[in-house]
């Protein structure tokens, strides 16, 4: 059998002075280290061929189930035992759970910490002001936002991806669809990224009044000066007495977070994904219509997001065999259900003609993403605009592929890349 990754036998929880997950029957494996993020296929590779479900340690040591095979990963995802809500959560209740930034977003009140009935009423609200024309109506919008980057890019002929595409495109969408000023815009972007990429706590803490404020700015604008974007539908919407102003905020934050990072990884891991697959690259540029195949098959190949947020027993189950106690915590293993032979042949290669699809890169069930339409397409305009603009694009010589340290997220730090250099068009305005 293949070694189990980093084990943690001296782990407190494994010596039974905690109460996580009881493992009993098997050491954890550690989800917090360098290998991990180095290499997540490999350790989900072990983990999934050792069991559907097996005890984990993640980032602030914190304890829980890993669900690591696809059949049971989409019956989690939809399983109604599997509470959001933290009050369900024994160790948090134990205060054996540091605050972490994913434990921040579970801890505090929003669409993706609750369960009916406050989760079915919150998103009814959040899909009437996220509807279809909405999202239609940015298609120019994100065109002209990545064109304009290509325009900075192209005349130089290296760049960093991440930095000068990837990222600001999903912010300056968001930013659109909120109806953020364009002075405020710089704030938000800053914020955003201390929040989520690890910044220290005291700055995270900061961060996050920061960001507060700049949303409670934008309600406020909006509210003097209602338009046809999202603040001001979900404005309509707390007017009515259908969600109150803390319940506005917390939506709104809960799309900042779900829509920026998230959309930048799908960005910045197809990039890298196609510049180590030429043929599929060739492929995708020849036949346009591809397009958003090899999105799901990145999607699939290399998740955005890795492991799903939080779930709690709200009673014993059992999973493949195991039993996951009431109050435990859970995750699903996207990126590793992603990969299971059992629902993809040849799961570990990249594929964009392959037959078998269904990833769950955007969860499933009652909390499936609200923004997969709107990530699929940014990625779908900003990728053939990309490709079709700097036809030899290539990674910068000597650059290595280094990723973000998170259990849930998986996205580059930068992608550093060369080309031909090409005059951008006059007039290049980015609000990001
Ligand atoms: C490639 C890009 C994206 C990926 C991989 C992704 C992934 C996910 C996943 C896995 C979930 C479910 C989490 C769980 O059940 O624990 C989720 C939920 C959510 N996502 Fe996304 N997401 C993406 C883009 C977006 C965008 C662009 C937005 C908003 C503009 C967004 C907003 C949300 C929200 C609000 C939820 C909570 C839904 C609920 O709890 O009912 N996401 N996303």
């Amino acid at each position: 059998m293949t070694p189990r990754p980093g084990r943690a036998d001296g782990c407190p929880a494994a010596a039974g002075q905690v109460p996580g997950p009881q493992a009993g029957d098997a050491p954890y494996a550690r989800l917090d280290t360098e290998e991990f993020t180095a290499t997540p296929h490999a350790v989900f590779e072990a983990l999934r061929a050792e069991a559907a479900a097996v005890p984990v340690v993640v980032r602030g040591g914190i304890h829980a189930w890993l669900i690591t095979r696809y059949d049971e990963a989409r019956a989690v995802l939809a399983d109604d035992r599997m509470a959001k809500d933290v009050r369900h959560w024994r160790d948090f209740h134990a205060g054996l759970v540091p605050f972490t930034g994913d434990v921040a977003v579970a801890a505090r009140r929003n669409i993706l910490s609750s369960d009916p009935p406050d989760h079915t009423r919150l998103r009814e609200v959040l899909l009437s002001a996220f509807s279809p024309r909405r999202i239609e109506l940015l298609r120019a919008q994100i065109a002209r936002i990545a064109g304009d980057l290509l325009d900075r890019i192209a005349p130089r002929g290296r760049a960093d991806l991440v930095a000068e595409f990837a990222l600001p495109i999903p912010m300056t969408v968001i930013c659109e669809l909120f109806g953020v000023p364009a002075d405020d815009r710089p704030g938000i972007r800053t914020w955003t990224e201390a929040l989520f990429h690890g910044a220290a706590m005291e700055r995270m803490a900061q961060a996050s009044n920061e960001i507060d404020a700049l949303l409670a700015r934008v309600v406020e604008i909006r509210r003097a000066d209602p338009g046809d974007d999202f603040t001001s539908a979900l404005i309509v919407a707390c007017d009515a007495g259908r969600i109150s102003s803390e319940e506005l905020a917390s939506l709104l934050r809960a799309m900042l977070a779900g829509g920026n990072e998230t959309t930048a990884n799908l960005i910045g891991n197809a990039i890298s994904a196609l510049l180590q697959h030429p043929e599929a690259l060739k492929l995708a540029v020849g036949e346009p219509r591809r397009w958003p195949q090899v999105i799901d098959e990145v999607l699939r190949w290399d998740a955005p997001i890795q492991n799903s947020l939080w779930r709690f027993a709200t009673e014993d189950v059992e999973i493949g065999g195991r039993l996951i106690r009431r109050g435990d915590a859970v995750i699903v293993a996207l990126s590793c259900a992603n990969r299971d032979e059992r629902a993809f042949a040849h799961a570990a290669a990249f594929d964009i003609a392959r037959a078998d699809r269904g990833h769950v890169s955007f969860g499933r069930g009652r909390h499936y993403c609200v923004g997969a339409t709107l990530a699929r397409l940014e990625a779908q305009i900003a990728l053939p605009a990309l490709f079709e603009r700097l036809p030899d694009l290539r990674p910068a010589p000597g650059a290595a592929l280094r990723y973000r340290q998170s259990t849930m997220s998986r996205g580059l730090i930068s992608l550093p890349v060369q080309f031909a250099a090409t005059p951008g068009r006059p007039a290049a305005t980015c609000a990001s």
